[in-house]
Parts: C-alpha cells; sequence; structure tokens
C-alpha cells in the first residue's frame, strides 16, 4: 500500500489527552455528512483538482511542451507565489537530487536547474537574473489569475531583461494560467507566447497537479506520470464516505476533533524526510489558507494552525515545546520505509560510552528509531500524534501524499462549515498596497487607508 496512516496515539484510548471513544464512534456519521458535502462541491464544478490524475489532455499540455523544449535550456526559474510556487518547490526538494543545481550538466543527465522565485525580494532576483545565462534559460511565469502583484513585477523585470539582452524574448517565457481569463492570458495570446492551462475549477493551493507543478516537474525529467498515478490511487481510496477506510477523512477528522473538542488549535506536519521537508511548506499554506476563516452564521474566526518541523532536526529545536509546553498541539509524522542510499555508521571509538552504541547501524535506521521514540516519548506525555507511513520518496508517493491533504481539506472545510477554497482575509491587504503603489482602481482602498491610526510617537522605542 503507497501510503497508511497510524492514529493509535491520537485516541484518548491510547493517549491521556487523545480523542476521547464518544467523539470517536460519532465521526463516521460526521465523515458522511462531509463527504456529502464534498460530493456537492464536486458535482457543481467547483473541485477540479479530484480529476487531474484522469485528465491526459491537460497532462500532455506539460509533457509536450517540455519534450519541445529539450535540450534548449541549462536553467529553468519559475516565477509565481503562493499556491503557484509552493508545489513546485515542494517537488523540486523531494523528487531531484540533493543540491541538484550545484551538478554539472553530465550528472544532471542534460536536464535543466530548477530555480522557483517566490517573493518580490531584490537581492535573491537580482543575484539569479545576473549569473543565468539568459540565452540559455526558459522562465516558466505561473498565475492563476494572470494579475499578481509580485509575480507581475517580477515578470515585467524578466521581460525587460530578456528583451535587452536574447535575440526573441518571448521564446524564453512559458506562462501557467487561467485558460481564459487575466492579464498573462490576453498577453500570451496577443504575442504568441505559450502559455498552459490552469482549468478555472482549481484553486491556487489545489493546483500542484496542474502545470503549476507538472510543468516544472517534466521540464526538469520528473515522472510525471507516476505523481498522477500516486494521486489517483489516494483519490480512490478516499471515495467513498466510510470513515474506516478513507485515509483523507481519518486525517481530516482527527485534526477537527484534536482542535475543536481537545483545544489541540496547532497541527504541527513533520517529516523524517529531507525530501519532505517542502511539502510541510506546502501543507502549511493549503490548511492555512483554506481552513483560518470567518465562519458567518456564527460570527466566528475558526480553522488550526499548522506548523511544519522536520525530524530528526527540529528534535533539537521544537520538540521541547511539543513535550512540555501548552498542550495545544498534535503531530503528524511522516515516515519513509526505504531511505535508498543509506550510510553504515563505522564501528570507530567502540570504548567510548557516546559513540560506541552508534557503529554498525545505518543513518536511516536511526531517522526512523528517532521518529519511533520521539511519537512514542510524546505519546507518554499526552501528546496526541499520528504517523503518515510511506514506502520511500518517489514521483508515485509524493503525489499520494499531495492528494491525501488535498482531500483532507476539503473534509476539514466541511467540518468547520467554511468555504475551503476561497481566501478572503488576504483582500485587504492586497487593496492597500495597490492604494501605496498608485493603481488606478483602488480609490476606496487609498481612503481607507488614509483614515487608518498613523504611527505614534508614544508607542515607539
Ligand atoms: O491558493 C491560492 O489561491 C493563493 O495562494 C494563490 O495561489 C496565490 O495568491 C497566487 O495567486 P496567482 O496564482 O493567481 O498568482
Amino acid at each position: 500500500m503507497t501510503l497508511r496512516i497510524d492514529y493509535t496515539n491520537m485516541m484518548g484510548d491510547v493517549v491521556k489527552g487523545g480523542v476521547a471513544a464518544a467523539d470517536w464512534s460519532a465521526a463516521p456519521e460526521a465523515l458522511r455528512r462531509a463527504h456529502a458535502g464534498l460530493l456537492r462541491r464536486r458535482d457543481a464544478g467547483d473541485l477540479g483538482f479530484l480529476s487531474l490524475p484522469d485528465d491526459d489532455a491537460l497532462h500532455r499540455q506539460s509533457t509536450d511542451f517540455a519534450a519541445k523544449a529539450r535540450g534548449k535550456f541549462d536553467d529553468v526559474v519559475v516565477l509565481g507565489i503562493g499556491g503557484s510556487a509552493l508545489g513546485p518547490i515542494a517537488l523540486r526538494t523531494a523528487l531531484l537530487p540533493p543540491a541538484w543545481n550545484t551538478l554539472g550538466k553530465e550528472e544532471r543527465k542534460g536536464q535543466p536547474r530548477m530555480h522557483v522565485l517566490d517573493n518580490v525580494d531584490p537581492r535573491t532576483i537580482a543575484a539569479l537574473l545576473d549569473r543565468i545565462d539568459l540565452e540559455r534559460t526558459l522562465f516558466v511565469v505561473t498565475s492563476k489569475s494572470g494579475g499578481t502583484a509580485e509575480t507581475m513585477s517580477q515578470y515585467l523585470i524578466v521581460r525587460e531583461r530578456l528583451t535587452q539582452k536574447t535575440r526573441d524574448a518571448r521564446s524564453h517565457l512559458v506562462f501557467v494560467t487561467d485558460p481564459q481569463k487575466g492579464a498573462l492570458r490576453d498577453i500570451a495570446n496577443s504575442e504568441g507566447i505559450a502559455a498552459l492551462d490552469i482549468p478555472p475549477a482549481v484553486g491556487g493551493r489545489f493546483s500542484v497537479l496542474t502545470p503549476v507543478g507538472i510543468l516544472p516537474a517534466a521540464l526538469v525529467g520528473m515522472d510525471t506520470a507516476q505523481l498522477l498515478a500516486g494521486a489517483g490511487e489516494i483519490a480512490a481510496r478516499s471515495a467513498g464516505d466510510d470513515l474506516a477506510k478513507n485515509p483523507a477523512g481519518v486525517f481530516a477528522m482527527l485534526q477537527f476533533l484534536a482542535d475543536t473538542k481537545l483545544g489541540r488549535h496547532i497541527q504541527v506536519l513533520m517529516p523524517y524526510s529531507d525530501p519532505l521537508r517542502d511539502l510541510a511548506d506546502w501543507f502549511v499554506q493549503l490548511w492555512a489558507e483554506s481552513l483560518g476563516k470567518h465562519r458567518t452564521p456564527d460570527d466566528a474566526g475558526v480553522g488550526p494552525t499548522p506548523l511544519g518541523a522536520l525530524g530528526a532536526t527540529d528534535q533539537h529545536s521544537k520538540v521541547q515545546l511539543f513535550m512540555e509546553g501548552p498542550p495545544d498541539k498534535t503531530i503528524a509524522f511522516i515516515s519513509v520505509a526505504e531511505i535508498g542510499s543509506d550510510l553504515t555508521i563505522p564501528k570507530l571509538h567502540s570504548d567510548v560510552k557516546e559513540l560506541g552504541y552508534l557503529g554498525g547501524h545505518k543513518l536511516g535506521e536511526l531517522l526512523s528509531i528517532e521518529q519511533r521514540a520521539t511519537a512514542g516519548a510524546l505519546a507518554r506525555r499526552g501528546r496526541p500524534n499520528m504517523t503518515i507511513h510511506v514506502d520511500r520518496v518517489d514521483a508515485h508517493h509524493l503525489g499520494a501524499l499531495f492528494m491525501l491533504l488535498e482531500i483532507a481539506t476539503v473534509y476539514a472545510g466541511e467540518l468547520y462549515g467554511v468555504n475551503p477554497l476561497d481566501q478572503p482575509g488576504v483582500e485587504l491587504g492586497k487593496q492597500f498596497t495597490y492604494a501605496m503603489l498608485g493603481r488606478p482602481d483602488a480609490e476606496q482602498a487609498r481612503q481607507e487607508w488614509n483614515l487608518l491610526p498613523k504611527p505614534d510617537e508614544r508607542f515607539s522605542v
């Protein structure tokens, strides 16, 4: 089985402070209702991400483009932010060998380096643009709306450089955006720039398996078919309303009960695997932006606070807090059975107590034992936790993890009674930014901004 969730340590029968038996016995009915809600949303055409594993035509958009691009570029640079960047970053960290961008062309088997610019800090952008050979670079400009200020600013800077320094700027650009709407689509249409589709029914943070993630993946030679196959497997396993058989339902239900019944508002995703460290960041955005909402009927702000961590590294950082700090957290570990190439710890200094016992063990074994030890220690202290087991980190298993957490997010939205697909809370800050930058349609925001209290000398130090 590609993926298995062991949630023993979440249950009140086993761990003091875990989910109470009465709450768990009511959970199957609650999942049935959440599932009915998910089906309603799916039938209304809102959950396009569910059918991505079967969308061969969309998959081919990326693989066809990548086939034509093969050999032409040494660097692929993704411009995007939020859901348009975190998926590509998670893919890169998980599926490319470590330090990929520092490897020589031969070691990369001719595949390009991959960069993701997901911010507008000029230091990072200038440093990259000064370093790469623009004649050998492809820029993937990714924006579902086609108008996000950060991504459009990056694009404008890149476009000017390409115009100055290459023979044909357009051949160094591909857009990933809505098939019909938005400024990027209009520019693509009027200038004949290649553009791939983000289906309208797939929201930004649910878009990693559209060309948002699949195009960069294909451009650097990842197995995109297996990404989709792994996702399809979990979509099938989570397609029924029986809680006992539905891994996405179990994940969502446990986290929802932990938050709302046990006061465990902070929900940690902690892979014990360097390749999966950026999956945690991707999850944080998915869970936070989807579930942190104002719920209208009871005028309440709801939603758990997700947090990423990395094992074993964070055993020497956050785990002290998880063990003895406020009992307001759940920890979901990801444990990987087959690490790949492993290292045996040599039997040196066998007479030294602190070193001798390590000799002969493997590093992968140490990582796995440390994960089990931490899970057990947390359980012992009444800190609920669960472990998502995967066989290995490859395209199939990564696709499965993406789909598991995306479906869980929709279930959680149903359980909380919020719309997991929108993000109205980010709008006001965007409007104030437009107002300060002088965007013509931001007059109302400018007036509102001007009414805000100004910095007060009394409260400044
Ligand atoms: O999940 C979302 O919808 C957001 O996080 C977006 O991905 C993010 O704001 C970027 O938007 P866009 O792809 O339209 O540039």
